[in-house]
């Protein structure tokens, strides 16, 4: 039901809206959004989806090796071991209770996906194929790799994208396609909508619902060299800050080994997961140093940590000696064809490279934020101010790599994201399904509703300094890159806090020189930049602030975990207006969600 009569008047200019009202809004047409809006739209509930892409564009066409479940399709597997593997994987800043609902239903959400038509590759007599990655192994790290991992080629994402966008039109949901959200409405501490701006025509849109959830991803763009799509800005979580909420454990950001020298792109964890290898200049595989046992299938940030040392100590590879090399070239060129088919792509466009003659170039790239909006496993937004620890924010929910559930903690295995995005995507499903009362009336909004956003929008619309965007960008993400990278020490952090801090302050030189609300991409980089920008900011303070080393956040001044001091999840909030953050501690769960396992308790961690 969508009404066109009101308007804001914001600095002398009239801003007419149109107003819509649903069950639930889903912001983020990805792996999780899509997900979302199949099982809340099931349900019966009148559902929108809004994403400021075509669905089918959206990041998770990206994720390549694959999605993991302990099907055992391969060999044994039992989910107790892929709980243990996540947690290690996580370095105990997971937690468990939300773990143990990961894997329990891994492979139901899987078998889910097969039956929907996403075409996996098949093992000779018919199953899912499963291969080996990152981390993943069996009976509690002992028993050698476990092939984990559900692949369709090396395609995952984009054939579980495209299948599932095809079910989320099964139930009259409606989408809202290349539409920008700009801000939540938020009303005494709930959240009752979102604002959002239809690129095409310039109109502005207020929808209301009883849930709105967030699943618009990670802020991989904050950096300079990320494998994430142009549109990865993390407008979910900027939203969520500046409804004075907190994110969770930003400064846990990964890199990805193997991200092609120089264009960033992907070369999948699923090229080692069958039997590629790293080199360094003297052609040694030196991951057998620093992983005797995992080797090259250690956890991400073991890998990318192993590349950083071979080439500060003078064994990188090509003319400044500043990559690795990784081998595909001893595989059976048939292998490569069958399950490697994108990635041999990818390297011929991008390295001019012919993987079954010669190595990639390759390099440490950022690839996922651990850190996000701090939820339940159900989904609900954790309001995490006063006593209750488990106090949600009545009305808001995230899901996907906006969300911090928190089931990877310090770092992430490799294919747990796909899975993370279906898993919980059912469950925000079920959960709008179990608490929405379908007969009650919505409330009306509060007068103001859709003020701030658009109050914002003005600003950036009519922004008259002398910085483009485009400068602003670049040096947020050279700070980025440079201050906050796989090994950080408190010097370069501090100094990381002030340039970070100075790029946001020069926000208020923004430049931005097309005043139309129509097809407008200066303005919409302008507001992606605002919302990078915050996260930037916070994932950098929680670095230089946490004094220890975990998963992805690597000290060189602090080189060891400390459980005592620092098994606790950061919580980031800011004060836009005053252009202030602060930052608090959360205990990590300690706790299973059944007894069917014990807590797993934290040791050292060595692959
Ligand atoms: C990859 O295939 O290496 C990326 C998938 C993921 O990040 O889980």
């Amino acid at each position: 039901m969508a009404d066109v009569n009101k308007s804001f008047n914001v600095n002398g200019r009239a801003y007419p809206f149109i107003d819509h009202t649903f069950d639930v809004v889903v912001v983020g047409a990805g792996g999780a959004g899509l997900r979302a809006v199949t099982g809340a739209s099931e349900a019966g509930l009148r559902t929108a989806c809004i994403t400021k892409v075509f669905p089918t564009r959206s990041h998770t066409v990206a994720a390549q090796g694959g999605v993991a479940a302990s099907l055992g399709n391969m060999g044994p597997d039992d989910w107790r071991w892929h709980m243990f593997d996540t947690v290690k994987g996580s370095d105990w800043l997971g937690d468990q209770d939300a773990i143990e609902y990961l894997v329990r239903n891994a492979p139901a959400a899987v078998y889910e996906l097969e039956h929907w038509g996403v075409p996996f590759s098949r093992t000779e007599d018919g199953k899912i194929y499963q291969r080996p990655f990152g981390g993943m192994t069996t009976k509690f790290g002992e028993g050698g790799p476990a092939q984990r991992t559900c692949a369709a080629a090396d395609r995952t994402g984009h054939a579980m994208l495209h299948t599932l966008y095809g079910q989320s039109l099964r139930y009259g949901a409606e989408f809202f396609i290349e539409f920008f959200a700009i801000d939540l409405i938020m009303e005494n501490g709930a959240c009752r909508g979102v604002v959002a701006l239809d690129l095409a025509n310039g109109t502005i849109h207020r929808f209301r619902a009883h849930k709105t959830v967030l699943a618009t991803g990670g802020y991989g763009r904050a950096y300079f060299s990320c494998t994430s799509a142009h549109t990865c800005t993390g407008d979910g979580n900027a939203m969520v800050l500046r409804a004075g909420l907190p994110l969770q454990d930003m400064e846990f950001v990964q890199f990805h080994p193997t991200g092609i020298y120089g264009a960033g792109c992907l070369i999948t964890e699923g090229a080692r997961g069958e039997g590629g290898y790293l080199t360094n200049s003297e052609g040694e595989r030196f991951m057998e140093r620093y992983a005797p046992s995992a080797k090259d299938l250690a956890s991400r940030d073991v890998v990318s940590r192993s590349m950083t040392m071979e080439i500060r100590e003078g064994r990188g590879v090509g003319k400044n000696k500043d990559h690795i090399y990784l081998h595909l070239d001893h595989l059976d060129p048939a292998i490569l064809h069958e399950r490697l088919p994108g990635i041999s792509e990818s390297a011929k466009i991008f390295a001019g490279v012919d993987v079954t003659r010669e190595p990639i170039p390759v390099l440490p790239t950022v690839h996922y934020n651990m850190g996000g909006i701090p939820t339940n496993y159900h989904g609900e937004v954790l309001t995490l101010v006063g006593g209750d620890p488990d106090a949600v924010v009545p009305g808001l929910m995230a899901v996907g790599e906006a969300a911090c559930v928190s089931v990877h903690g310090a770092n992430r295995l490799g294919s747990n994201s796909l899975i993370d995005l279906v898993v919980f995507g059912r469950a925000v499903g079920h959960r709008c399904a179990e608490t929405i009362d379908r007969t009650g009336r919505h409330a009306d909004l509060p007068a103001d509703a859709g003020e701030f956003a658009l109050s914002r929008l003005d600003k950036a619309r009519y922004a008259n300094g002398s910085s483009t965007t485009a400068e602003l960008r670049l040096s947020m993400q050279k700070t980025m890159q440079n201050n906050c990278a796989v090994f950080r020490t408190g010097d370069v952090l501090e100094e990381g806090v002030k340039l970070i801090n100075d790029c946001w302050a020069a926000g208020s030189d923004l430049k931005v020189t097309d005043r139309s609300l129509v097809w407008n991409t200066d303005l919409t980089e302008a507001l992606e930049y605002e919302n990078l920008i915050i996260q930037a900011v916070v994932t950098m303070e929680g670095a230089a602030n946490r004094k220890e080393s975990r998963g992805a956040h690597a000290r060189e001044d602090y080189a060891s975990r400390d459980d005592v001091e620092w098994m606790k999840h950061t919580l980031a909030f800011i004060d836009e207006g005053a252009r202030k953050t602060s930052l608090d501690y959360r205990p990590v769960h300690t706790y299973t969600m059944t007894s069917d396992i014990e807590y797993i308790k934290p040791k050292a961690r060595v692959y």
